[in-house]
C-alpha cells in the first residue's frame, strides 16, 4: 500500500510551511499607538496559571511542536467525548487586561512564574489590502505570542511596547485566538537581574491593540524635535512600503505651517523654522502643539511641545534659561491597590500628588512608565527623568545583557521622542563601580546620544555615604560621560543621623550640572513618636528638615533633587514584621494615599524655590 500522506496531515502541513515562513521576530515600532485604527483587545481575558510551564514543554521538557494539541497555544476545545484534554481557558478563569496578575487574585501575590492569557476576537479589516499588527504596551517579563495557533514572536523586557505584523494567512474575520504565555521569572542575564528593590509585577501590564495599517505609505515612526538653536523643527517620518518620491506633509494647524516632504527608501526629512512667536513648552507654559503627519494613504496626530534642553558648564538651561529641578521619584504602582500602574487616571493620581508637592520635574524609577505618564507629563508641565532598569548587580560582561539593554533604551526612546517633558534619558541606577561596568553603561550613554542627540543623558550614581569623613566627593567614573552628575545619598537613613546633614560638604569634579537623584527615609504612615524614633513620621520630617537644610549649602552646580520616594511600595526586600511588612515605606504618600509629615517639609522647600 503506497505510504500516502492523509489529505488532512499535508493540508496541516502546508499551512505549516506558509505560515512559518510568516513567523517574523519582532517589528519595527509603531509609534503613537493609541491614535492608530484598530481594535483595543483590553478587557477580560482567560487564563491559565501554568508554574511547570506543560504548555510549553512536553513530559520530557522538550519545547512542544508547532501543531502539539497539548500545547496551550492550540485550541483546547474538546473535539468529540473522547478528545482528552488536559488544558483549557473558560471565563471561571479571567484576568483583567491591562494589569499584573499578583493584585487580582491573593492567590497571586508572590506568584512568579508562567500564566497563559487568551482573548477571542471578531475583525474585519477597513481596506482588505491593509496590514495588521498586534501592539503590546508592555508584558513583563517574556511574552510568547501565537494567533490561531501560530507564533507570531516573543519579547523580552518587562516596561517597554512591543509588536508583530500578524500575517494575512493568519487573521480571520471571526473566531481568533489569541494566546499569549507570560513568564516573569527573575534571571541574572536579563534586565533588571535577580534582585530589585520593588516587587516583580508580572502579567500583560499594559494595553493591548490591533493596528491597521494601510498597505502602502503607512506611517509607521517620525519625530519632531526643536533643534538646539531653538529656531527649526527638525526631524524625520518613517514609512512602510513607500514608492520613493513619496510625498508626506507635516502641518500645525494653529501655527499656519503646512510643508511637504520628499521620502526616499521609506523615509522623509523634516526641516523647517518654527516661528519665534511660537509659544516654546516648558513647565510654566506646557504649549502643545497639534501636528498632523500625512502621506496619501495615513494621517497621524500627535500633540507636541517644542523646547530645547541643554547644558552649559555647571547649569542646565531649558529654552535657554537656567533650570532648577523640583523632582520627585516615583515607583509605577498604585499603593492603594498595590498594583502597576497602567491608566490616565493612575497618572492623574500620581502626577496629581507630584504638582501638590510643588515639583516641576519628575524621576520615572527604575524602568519606563505607561505612556499615560508621559503624556500627561507633557499636559501638565513636568520635566522627566525617564531610565531603563539596568539596575545594581547587571551581568556587565555579557555581550547578549548588553543588546538586551540595547533594546529596552531603543525601545524607551522610540516610544517617547515626541515627548516635550522628558528632558533625561538614564541608562541606569547604582551601579558598583568596575571597569567592565564603566564600559558597559558609557556604551548606553552613547548609543542614548546617537539615538536622540537632543535630550541630556544620566545614570543615577551612588555615593558612598558610609565613609566617615564629611567631605564627599561624587567621582565615580561614568561621571566622565554623563551630561548631569546625579548621585543618590541617604545621609541620616543608611548611615549617621539627620544631624550628620549639619556638616557634610558635597563636590564633584566633574565640571557639570550636579543633581540629587534620591535621599530619603522610612515612616510608617500614620506611626507617631519623637523625631528620634526610628520608622515614625515624626523621624522621617526630621530627616527631610535636615536634608533642606543641607541642599542650601550645595555647591554652585547644584540643580535639584527628586528625593525618594513619592508613595510607599511593595518590595521583597523590605521585611520588618512591624514597620515595613513588605513595604518599602519611603514614600511622602503612605500606602492609603495619606500625606506623611515629611511631604510639606519638601512643599515648603520647593515653594521657596519656584
Ligand atoms: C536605592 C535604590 C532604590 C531603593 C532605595 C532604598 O537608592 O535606587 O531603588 O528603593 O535606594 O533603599 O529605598
Amino acid at each position: 500500500m503506497r505510504n500516502t500522506y492523509p489529505v488532512g496531515r499535508l493540508m496541516m502541513l502546508m499551512l505549516l510551511l506558509s505560515t512559518t515562513l510568516f513567523v517574523k521576530a519582532q517589528t519595527d515600532l509603531i509609534t503613537n499607538a493609541p491614535a492608530r485604527d484598530g481594535l483595543s483587545l483590553d478587557g477580560k481575558w482567560q487564563y491559565i496559571v501554568d508554574p511547570y510551564e506543560t504548555g510549553f514543554y512536553d513530559y520530557r521538557y522538550k519545547e512542544r511542536a508547532q501543531d502539539d494539541k497539548e500545547a496551550y497555544w492550540n485550541t483546547d476545545v474538546q473535539a468529540n467525548k473522547l478528545d482528552r484534554k488536559e488544558h483549557g481557558f473558560i471565563d471561571k478563569y479571567t484576568l483583567n487586561v491591562p494589569g499584573d496578575w499578583n493584585a487580582q487574585d491573593p492567590k497571586f501575590l508572590y506568584y512568579e512564574g508562567t500564566i497563559w492569557y487568551k482573548k477571542k476576537f471578531d475583525y474585519t479589516r477597513k481596506v482588505a489590502a491593509n496590514q495588521v499588527y498586534l501592539y503590546f504596551g508592555a508584558a513583563n517579563y517574556q511574552a510568547d505570542v501565537y494567533l490561531n495557533g501560530v507564533k507570531l514572536g516573543m519579547h523580552k523586557g518587562g516596561f517597554t511596547p512591543f509588536n508583530f505584523h500578524v500575517p494575512d494567512s493568519v487573521l480571520r474575520a471571526k473566531d481568533n485566538n489569541l494566546v499569549v504565555k507570560v513568564d516573569d521569572k527573575r534571571h541574572a542575564a536579563e534586565i533588571p537581574t535577580l534582585n530589585t528593590d520593588w516587587w516583580n509585577h508580572g502579567g500583560i501590564t499594559r494595553s493591548v491593540r490591533l493596528i491597521e495599517m494601510p498597505a502602502k505609505a503607512a506611517i509607521r515612526d517620525y519625530t519632531l524635535q526643536l533643534s538646539a538653536n531653538g529656531n527649526t523643527v527638525e526631524g524625520w517620518v518613517k514609512l512602510d512600503n513607500a514608492a520613493n518620491g513619496e510625498k508626506v506633509t507635516v502641518a500645525i494647524p494653529e501655527l499656519n505651517i503646512s510643508q511637504t516632504f520628499i521620502a526616499q527608501q521609506n523615509k522623509a526629512v523634516v526641516h523647517f523654522p518654527l516661528p519665534a512667536t511660537a509659544q516654546r513648552w516648558s513647565p510654566e507654559h506646557p504649549k502643545l502643539y497639534t501636528s498632523v503627519i500625512s502621506t496619501a494613504t495615513n494621517r497621524v496626530e500627535e500633540r507636541i511641545g517644542f523646547r530645547t534642553i541643554a547644558v552649559n558648564g555647571k547649569q542646565l538651561l531649558l529654552n535657554g534659561k537656567p533650570l532648577f529641578l523640583r523632582g520627585i521619584s516615583i515607583h509605577g504602582e498604585i499603593p492603594q491597590e498595590q498594583r502597576r500602574a497602567y491608566s490616565p487616571e493612575d497618572a492623574a493620581m500620581l502626577l496629581g500628588w507630584a504638582k501638590e508637592l510643588g515639583c516641576n520635574m519628575v524621576r520615572l524609577a527604575h524602568y519606563p512608565h505607561d505612556e499615560s505618564m508621559t503624556r500627561l507629563a507633557d499636559s501638565l508641565g513636568l520635566l522627566v527623568w525617564s531610565e531603563i532598569p539596568v539596575y545594581w548587580t547587571i551581568d556587565f560582561t555579557s555581550e547578549a545583557v548588553l543588546q538586551k539593554a540595547k533594546q529596552q533604551l531603543h525601545e524607551m526612546i522610540t516610544r517617547d521622542r515626541n515627548r516635550a517633558s522628558i528632558i533625561i534619558w538614564s541608562v541606569g541606577n547604582e551601579t558598583p563601580v568596575s571597569p567592565v561596568r564603566t564600559n558597559f553603561m558609557r556604551t548606553l550613554l552613547e548609543t542614548a546620544k546617537q539615538t536622540d542627540a537632543t535630550r541630556l543623558v544620566a545614570a543615577a550614581l551612588e555615593v558612598n555615604y558610609h565613609s566617615k569623613e564629611d567631605l564627599r566627593s561624587i567621582d565615580d567614573p561614568l561621571g566622565e560621560y554623563v551630561d548631569i552628575v546625579a548621585f543618590n545619598e541617604y545621609l541620616g537613613w543608611y548611615s549617621g543621623t539627620p544631624a550628620s546633614c549639619r556638616t557634610v560638604q558635597w563636590a564633584t569634579k566633574y565640571n557639570k550640572p550636579l543633581f540629587i537623584s534620591e535621599t530619603g527615609a522610612e515612616a510608617l504612615g500614620g506611626m507617631h513618636a519623637d523625631s528620634l524614633t526610628l520608622w515614625s513620621e515624626e523621624f522621617q520630617e526630621w530627616y527631610y528638615k535636615e536634608q533642606v537644610a543641607m541642599l542650601k549649602r550645595m555647591p554652585d552646580n547644584f540643580v535639584g533633587i527628586s528625593p525618594w520616594v513619592l508613595a510607599d511600595f511593595r518590595s521583597p526586600r523590605r521585611n520588618n514584621p512591624v514597620y515595613q511588612e513588605g513595604w518599602n515605606n519611603k514614600g511622602l504618600i503612605d500606602q492609603k494615599g495619606n500625606k506623611k509629615k515629611a511631604f510639606y517639609v519638601l512643599k515648603e522647600y520647593y515653594e521657596g524655590k519656584k
